[in-house]
Parts: structure tokens; sequence; C-alpha cells
């Protein structure tokens, strides 16, 4: 459920008429509900109150506005990072050193060493090598790092293959059978205090027995680990869980979720780590668009809207679909095929879709654009980088500016010798 809904015949955030915005900051623009977003954190949380212990890190990369980082760390939220990047804006926005994880497959050293500077909460090593190196660090600093080996449990996720990460032949985590191994020797490293193991199988689940599966590998490793008289204190179940993209789709809810986590893991005696993103942001914001213009075609007319990939990559990258509304939508509908202006194919949003009749001029959304939206935005074309504003009731705020195409222009130059 989100705050998106439409009053007096005109799409609204929360209380705000999506054209108000788009008049004052221009389209495209990404609208976020804090309401939204709020409950999503509450009902997360709430799915997993039968659990003992729980520490939930929000996946930046899903949405790592400043704004949206700052009202979960008020909802209690730590973050679970990816780059140095990610840490200074988690920090930048409240949340406690302690209370981030980094995650990454290649974590830099000068990347390890801020974070051990910074005291970061937990490391969530990808490999031996990984370990050897931070131990080294950690040791330089003065310092021990706390760390959970990830561990790849040769689980399908069932969803998209750009975006499972959980299958032998994918670049995360230490395999299964070499987890005991490298477990206990990063164990005796001194740099490094290893307090559990931490496992993502993938993005956009939208069935838990894959889930469900890893889970109880990683409950069997967890015990084979304490017999040979290592200490496991943790377990990082990730994050993952779906959203629903179409109206009508029906995925596992949280609730459904933490049922399932809590038949699995209830007794394992850990403090219980979970990385949600897109659960929390997904439907907690828009895209908000114009239409261009409408072209005559072939099988459908063309409604080519001043969205691209380059704000919304999830089409192009995934073949992933959004719902398209008018923001006024006149009652009437259209076959169309739905586009953007980048010069390729691949920018296409959707084709062959019955949808709002829309005209030249007519504002509309793409739903469910608060996750892995806005933050893939790039500047193809040498388009504007997307803004981004966030609702909260009838108030509402610009929270990241249109970067003009000026703007970059102005960070290159042309070297004396081609002057
Ligand atoms: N933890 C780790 C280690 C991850 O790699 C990810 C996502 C998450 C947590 C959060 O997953 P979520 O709860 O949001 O599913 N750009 C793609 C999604 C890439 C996900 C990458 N990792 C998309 O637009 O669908």
């Amino acid at each position: 459920m989100d705050h998106f809904e439409y009053v007096a015949g005109e799409l609204h955030a929360e209380q705000v008429p999506l054209s108000a915005i788009a008049r004052e900051v221009g389209t495209p623009v990404y609208v976020y509900s804090r309401a939204t977003l709020s409950r999503h954190a509450r009902v997360f949380r709430e799915a997993l109150s039968a659990l003992p212990a729980v520490h939930i890190a929000f996946a930046v990369k899903s949405n790592p506005n400043l704004a949206v980082l700052r009202l979960l760390a008020s909802e209690g939220y730590g973050a679970d990072v990816v780059s140095e990047g990610e840490m200074n804006r988690a920090l930048a926005a409240g949340m406690r050193a302690e209370d981030i994880v980094f995650s990454g497959v290649g974590k830099t050293r000068s990347e390890l060493a801020a974070a051990v500077r910074a005291g970061i909460g937990q490391f969530n090593l990808e490999s031996e090598e990984e370990g050897v190196e931070l131990s080294g660090i950690a040791l330089e600093l003065g310092r021990r790092a706390t760390c959970t080996l990830r561990v790849n449990p040769d689980v399908d996720a069932r969803t998209h293959a750009k975006i499972s990460t959980g299958k032998a032949e994918n670049k995360f985590g230490i395999a299964y059978d070499r987890a005991p191994g490298i477990y206990a020797r990063l164990s005796a490293l001194p740099g490094l205090e290893m307090r559990g193991l931490a496992v993502h199988i993938g993005s956009q689940i939208s069935d838990l027995e894959p889930s469900r599966q890893a889970f109880i590998k990683m409950g069997a490793l967890m015990e084979a680990l304490r017999a040979d008289g290592l200490s496991v204190t943790h377990m990082d179940l990730g994050g993952g869980l779906g959203v629903p993209y179409k109206a009508g789709d029906a995925l596992p809810t949280p609730a459904d979720y933490g049922r399932m986590v809590a038949e699995v893991a209830a007794d394992w005696g850990v403090t219980l780590m979970f990385e949600p993103g897109r659960v929390i942001t997904g439907n907690s914001g828009v895209l908000v668009t114009e239409v261009v213009r409408v072209k005559q075609g072939t099988n459908a007319p063309w409604v080519v809207v001043d969205a691209a990939m380059n704000d919304l990559a999830r089409p192009a990258m995934y073949d992933a679909w959004h719902d398209f509304a008018a923001v006024q939508p006149s009652g009437e509908s259209m076959t169309a095929n739905i586009v953007g202006p980048i010069c390729e194919s691949s920018d296409t949003f959707a084709m062959g879709r019955t949808i709002d009749a829309v005209k030249a001029g007519d504002l509309a959304v793409f739903r469910t654009a608060g996750a892995y939206g806005a933050t893939m935005a790039n500047t193809y074309n040498s388009r504007a980088l997307v803004p981004e504003v966030m609702v909260d009731g009838d108030k509402w705020a610009i929270v990241a500016n249109r970067i003009d195409p000026a703007t970059i222009l102005a960070a290159e130059q042309v070297p004396d010798w081609l002057a």
C-alpha cells in the first residue's frame, strides 16, 4: 500500500497534487512519500517482532537520498553500504557507525581503512583474501574489525538473472563447502573478530522457498562452525524481498517473510540481521513525466515521454514493468508503446500496453520507482540528472536538485594541446 492516490481526478502524493510539483520543479522528477516510507519501515520491523534479537540495515543502494536515509535513521534503521560514498551518506544522515554493515565484493584497501577508522559495525567479507587484508589494516590502525563471512549457498532465487546472487556461478561470497575452513582461518587472525555468517541470494524475490532453503543451509553451516568450537553470534540474512510492480501482483508480504524466518531461525541463538532495500523504498516513489508527443506508429501509437532510460534504467536493464498512469486521467484508455527520447531502442518503458489515454503535455507517472530509480540515473545523451522531491502531508521539498547539463559540461576541459 502507498500514499499515491487520486483525489478529485488528480493523482496526489499524500495531500500534494503532482501537477503542483511538476509545475515548480519541472519533469522528469522523482516524488517520494514520507508516510509510505515510514509505513514500510514500521511494517517490516513489525514483521520481525517475533524474533528475539534483530538488527535492520537498510540497503542504501536502493535509494541513497540523504532525506530518505535521515527518515530511516529516525525509524531506528542502520545501513547496509557497498562503498565509501554510501558509508559517508549513511553517516551524514545520522546513522551510527556501529549500525552500519559494509558489504560488497570489491571493497578497496582505502575503503576498508576508511571504514575501520569510522568504526563501522560489521564487514561482510566476501573472500579469504579480503579478510587477510582487512586484518592487516585493522592492526595497523590499532583496531579489530568485526566481521561476518558471506557464503554463497548455491540456491536459485528464481528472479531475473541479472539480480540473482546466490548461485555457485555468481561472483558473490565464499563457496559453501569452503566456508568452514576459511571461517576458522579468519577467526585466528588478530585483526578480525569473526562473529557470524551472511547470505543474500538475490533481489525482487517473489517466492519465499529459495530463501527458506538458503537459510536452512546457513543454519546447518552455523551448527557445523559451532561444533568446531567457533563463535557465531550474528547471522545476516540479507535483503531481497520483492514488491508488486503490476496492479494485482500477489507477492509474499513482510509478515509472510517474518514467519518463514521465525520458523527457520528462531532458536539459532543469534542476533538476526536484515538488509532490506526495495521492500522499504519501492512503492514509496513515483517518477513524474510529461508526454512530449504522441507519434503515429505501425501497430500502436508511440507515447514519447520526457523521462528516459537514463532516469529510470530498470525497464531497459531488466525488462522491468512499471505501471504507467496519467496524473489527470480522462477516463479513456489507449493501447500504446511508451518510450523516452534517448537514441536507442532499449529506451522503451512498455510495448503494446493498455494505458490511460494521454496526449502531448499531459503528466503521467511510472509507479513503484522509489527503489533503484534515481540512484541508477545517469546523464546519457547529455541529459540532466533527475531531481527528487519528498512529500510529507501537505508540504513538500526538493531533496535532490536537478543537475543541469551545463554543470556537467563545466566539469570537463579541453587540454592545451587541443586548444
Ligand atoms: N544486501 C545485499 C548484499 C545486496 O546486494 C542487495 C541488493 C540488498 C541487500 C538489497 O536487496 P533488495 O532488498 O533491495 O532486493 N538494480 C536492481 C537490483 C539490484 C540489487 C542489488 N543488491 C533492480 O533495479 O532491480
